[in-house]
C-alpha cells in the first residue's frame, strides 16, 4: 500500500495544532539572584556512578560537596580526590558502615544528597534523606517494592522536599527530540509503545573469585523486569504517563535462565559453586502495559542473553500519523517522508531538538551516555533554584519502578494480570511548564 502525500503546509498545520498536549522535559533557568544560589550536595555511595556524577555535578557553577558517604573507605578516598580536584576543599567522609549515610544526613550544611549505592538501598536512603530535610536526586531504578514506593510517595508529600529520579534515557537527544515531535502532534495519536533494556551485564554479576556482586545478587534472587526505568521512561513521557494518562495493568512472562549459567559455567567451570547458583531471573523478561487511555507498551529486560548492543535501549514509537524505530534510527511519518518506508530520522531529530540540546549540546556532548548525565544533573539543580516542580518527579518514579514488583509477582503467577496502583490517588499532574516557560 502506499500513502498519499500531503502538502508539506498541512503537515505543520497539524504539528502546531497539536502543540502542548504533552509537555516537553524541560531545563528551567533560574533568575539571575536564584542562579548564583550555591548547592551544597553529600553523596551517599560513591562507586562507579557516584563519583562520576559528584564530579558532573562539580562541573555545574555553584556546587560544592561537603560530604561523601560509602562502606567502602577506599571509594570515599577515591571521590574526596575528585571534590579536591574540581573545588579545592577536603570533603568529610563517612565510612562507619551501611547505616553511616544517617550521620552524615545530620549535617546542616546539606541542601541535597545524591543517593548512588546498590539499587535495593536507594528507596530507604531517599526516605531517610527526605525525612531529614534533605532534597534527593536518586540513580534508577528509585524503589524495588510497592511498599517503597508509597513510603517515597508519602516522604515527598509530607516533607515538601524535592525529590527527582535521574532517569537519564530521557534526555537522550533522540528521545528528547521524539518528545517535541509527540508534544507537537507530528504522531498524531499514540497507539503503542515497544522498549527494552537489553544489555548482557553478566560480566558485573561476579567478583574475580566467582563470589557475586550486588547486581549478581539481584538476577540470582529476583524475579521479572529488576531494571525498568531506562526504558520506560522515555515512552512514559511520550504517552503521557502520570500527565493525563496512566499505567492501569501489567502482564510479564520469563524465559528460563540458560544464558546466565552457561555464562556461569564457561567462566568458572562446572565444579565452582557458582556454577550451582539457581537463578530465578529469567535470561528475558516481557511485559505487557495497559494505560487507561487505550494505549499499549511492550517492555524487554534482559542482562543476561548473548547479544552485542550497540545501544542497550530499544525503542518503537506508533502513533496514526508517524512511527519512529530506535533501532537504526529510522521513521516514517505521513505526509512527510516520499514514499511508504523507513528512512534515516536525522533530519527529523534535528528539526525538533529541543531547546535545551540547542542551548547546551556542546557542552553536554562530553559527558556520560551521550551527554544525557549533563541533563539530569543540570535539571536537578536548576529545579531546586527555581523551586520548580521536578521534570522527573516522585509519581513518576513510582509508577515506572513499580514494575519491578509487579512483573515479578506476574511471572510468578503464571502471568497473571497485576493491577498497578494509582500513587497520586486520583490527583491530576498538571503539565510541568515546557521549557523556557518560567524564563
Ligand atoms: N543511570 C545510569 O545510566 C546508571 C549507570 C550505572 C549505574 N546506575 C545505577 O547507579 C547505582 C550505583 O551503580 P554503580 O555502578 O556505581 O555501583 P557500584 O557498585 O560501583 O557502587 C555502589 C557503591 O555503593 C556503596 N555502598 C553499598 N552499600 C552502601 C551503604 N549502605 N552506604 C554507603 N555506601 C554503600 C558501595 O560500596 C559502592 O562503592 C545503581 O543503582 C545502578 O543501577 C545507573
Amino acid at each position: 500500500m502506499r500513502e498519499g502525500r500531503r502538502p508539506r503546509r498541512e503537515f505543520l498545520r497539524l504539528a502546531a495544532g497539536a502543540a502542548a498536549s504533552l509537555p516537553l522535559i524541560g531545563i528551567r533557568r533560574a533568575d539571575a539572584s536564584a542562579a548564583e544560589k550555591e548547592i551544597r550536595l553529600g553523596v551517599i555511595g560513591t562507586g562507579g556512578r557516584g563519583r562520576y556524577l559528584s564530579g558532573l555535578m562539580l562541573s555545574h557553577a555553584g556546587t560544592r560537596i561537603p560530604a561523601v558517604c560509602d562502606i567502602d573507605p577506599e571509594a570515599a578516598r577515591s571521590a574526596v580526590a575528585i571534590v579536591e580536584k574540581g573545588r579545592g576543599e577536603r570533603p568529610e567522609t563517612y565510612t562507619r558502615g551501611p547505616e553511616d549515610y544517617l550521620r552524615m544526613l545530620e549535617r546542616e550544611d546539606l541542601d541535597a544528597v545524591l543517593v548512588t549505592t546498590p539499587q535495593p538501598l536507594h528507596a530507604r536512603m531517599s526516605i531517610a534523606a527526605l525525612r531529614a530535610g534533605k532534597h534527593v536526586y536518586s540513580e534508577v531504578a528509585a524503589a524495588t517494592t510497592l511498599d517503597e514506593c508509597w513510603g517515597l510517595v508519602r516522604a515527598v508529600e509530607e516533607t515538601g522536599k524535592t525529590y527527582m529520579l535521574g532517569e537519564n534515557v530521557c534526555y537522550y537527544r533522540e528521545c528528547s527530540a521524539l518528545e517535541e515531535m509527540v508534544r507537537r502532534g507530528v504522531f498524531g495519536e499514540l497507539t503503542y509503545a515497544e522498549c527494552g533494556y537489553i544489555h548482557d551485564c553478566r560480566s558485573l554479576w561476579f567478583r574475580a573469585d566467582g563470589s557475586l556482586t550486588w547486581r549478581g545478587e539481584g538476577h540470582r534472587d529476583g524475579v521479572g523486569n529488576l531494571y525498568p526505568t531506562h526504558a520506560i521512561g522515555p515512552v512514559a513521557r511520550w504517552l503521557g504517563i502520570e500527565r493525563g494518562d496512566r499505567f492501569i495493568s501489567l502482564t510479564a512472562s520469563s524465559s528460563r535462565a540458560a544464558a546466565s549459567r552457561d555464562y556461569t559455567v564457561r567462566r568458572f567451570g562446572e565444579d565452582h559453586p557458582a556454577a550451582r547458583i539457581e537463578w530465578k531471573c529469567g535470561d528475558m523478561t516481557s511485559a505487557l502495559i495497559r494505560t487507561a487511555k487505550g494505549a499499549l507498551i511492550e517492555i524487554l529486560y534482559d542482562t543476561a542473553s548473548t547479544r552485542p548492543h550497540p545501544s542497550t535501549t530499544h525503542f518503537l514509537l506508533q502513533g496514526t500519523e508517524a512511527a519512529y524505530l530506535f533501532d537504526g534510527n529510522r521513521i516514517y511519518v505521513r505526509g512527510r517522508t516520499k514514499s511508504y518506508a523507513w528512512e534515516p530520522a536525522d533530519a527529523c531529530i534535528a528539526e525538533f531538538e529541543p531547546p535545551f540540546w540547542k542551548e547546551h549540546g556542546e557542552k553536554a556532548r562530553g559527558t556520560g551516555h551521550g551527554g544525557a548525565d549533563y541533563f539530569t544533573t543540570l535539571a536537578f539543580l536548576e529545579t531546586l533554584r527555581s523551586g520548580a516542580k521536578p521534570p522527573i518527579d516522585v509519581y513518576d518514579a513510582a509508577a515506572w519502578s513499580s514494575i519491578i514488583p509487579l512483573s515479578g509477582a506476574s511471572v510468578l503467577a503464571g502471568g497473571a494480570v497485576e493491577e498497578f496502583p494509582d500513587f497520586r490517588r486520583g490527583g491530576s499532574a498538571g503539565a510541568p511548564p515546557a521549557p523556557g516557560s518560567s524564563r
